[in-house]
């Protein structure tokens, strides 16, 4: 099977596609034929060896896929041969197979593509979660979404919209913005020409109820001067790539709350949230959510998919197609 392989640390261009041998599964696995597999942020961040988790070269980078079972172990009964399920592993997604614990397999939800089920789970689990499980927004919150026309920010406006708060999206030009609105958004703020603060409190009046922040960087600050008295400002990454420092007067004067959300903890200290969480996206899939798909590259050309990405041209998600 064809993978696309990091052999050494290094940006997208570095990366190899190699035949490799298929894999076999153990009792308790299944290989999964991958028909798409989405990118992530977070696999920039893993093949330069930046992300807070080291994985030794050689190995396949991808995170999120969907395909067709094509063998399982001797003890699995949850998924059969032939079945379209969607999945997630740490790395091994930007392949023609994959073997993962079955376990870890969901089917396919009516309603989705197989594109839109490779690209769903990361980004809309991360924004259900970030806004509601751990943001507390409700019917009617001013929510602001930094980096509003990326993965997550795409997800977060869709979920938060339909949930009834009035989303303020946050993002780099005009053509992005444009995207959110689409999506839900009330209002939009370009932040390379604009001053978040200014721009929140003009909109709000009264400032954000919760702050959506997956880029980091100078950003943090001058969003959280914009935040109401009691808001919710939840991190969620650093895609600008440096690690923010609020001062703390800002929090005692605004009483906020900082809190963060990380998938991989998360599912271990929240177990019980992540399933009620997980039910309620699955009824928003039912419900006609999709992600939004900007564009979709074959696997021989995810070096160019990773670093569009990289270079901030994607709006939502892109996708690598295996044939
Ligand atoms: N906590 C979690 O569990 C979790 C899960 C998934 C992702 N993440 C993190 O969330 C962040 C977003 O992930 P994503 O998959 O949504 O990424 P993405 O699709 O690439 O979106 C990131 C957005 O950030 C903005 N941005 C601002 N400065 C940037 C810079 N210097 N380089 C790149 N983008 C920049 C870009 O929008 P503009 O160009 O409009 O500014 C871009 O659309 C990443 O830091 C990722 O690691 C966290």
């Amino acid at each position: 099977m064809r993978a696309v392989v990091c052999e050494s640390y290094g940006p997208p261009s570095s990366l190899s596609i190699l035949d490799l041998p298929e894999p076999v599964a153990g009792p308790d696995d299944a290989v999964v034929a991958i028909q798409a597999a989405a990118i992530n942020f977070p696999d920039l961040l893993i093949i330069e060896n930046l992300y807070q988790v080291s994985v030794p070269p050689p190995f396949t980078p991808g995170s999120e896929f969907a395909g067709e079972v094509v063998s399982i172990g001797s003890n699995v009964t949850n998924v059969r041969v032939g079945d379209q399920v969607m999945g997630g592993s740490f790395v091994g997604s930007f392949a023609e197979q994959i073997c993962v614990a079955a376990a870890s397999l969901n089917p396919i939800p009516a309603g989705l593509t197989i594109e839109q089920a490779a690209a769903f789970s990361v980004t809309y689990r991360t924004a259900y979660h970030s806004l509601v499980t751990v943001g507390g927004m409700k019917s009617g919150d001013w929510v602001v979404v930094l980096g509003a026309a990326g993965g997550v920010g795409t997800a977060c406006v869709d979920i938060a919209s339909r949930l009834g708060a009035q989303v303020i999206a946050v993002a780099a030009s005009q053509e992005r913005l444009d995207v959110c609105s689409k999506l839900g958004a009330v209002a939009g703020i370009n932040y390379s020409t604009e001053v978040l603060k200014e721009r929140i409190k003009a909109i709000t009046g009264s400032g954000a109820d919760v702050i959506i922040d997956p880029v980091g960087g100078p950003y943090s600050e001058e969003a959280f001067r914009g935040i109401a008295w009691g808001g919710r400002f939840v991190v969620v990454g650093f895609a600008q790539g440096d690690i923010p420092r609020i001062p703390l007067n800002l929090v005692l004067l605004k009483g906020g709350i900082i809190k963060g959300f990380e998938m991989r903890t998360a599912t271990e200290h929240l177990t019980e949230a992540m399933d009620v969480g997980d039910k309620v996206l699955n009824a928003m899939v039912l419900d006609g959510v999709v992600p939004h798909i900007s564009d979709v590259f074959t696997l021989d050309r995810t070096r160019e998919a990773l670093q569009f990405v990289a270079d901030r041209k994607s709006t939502g998600k892109v996708v690598i197609r295996m044939q």
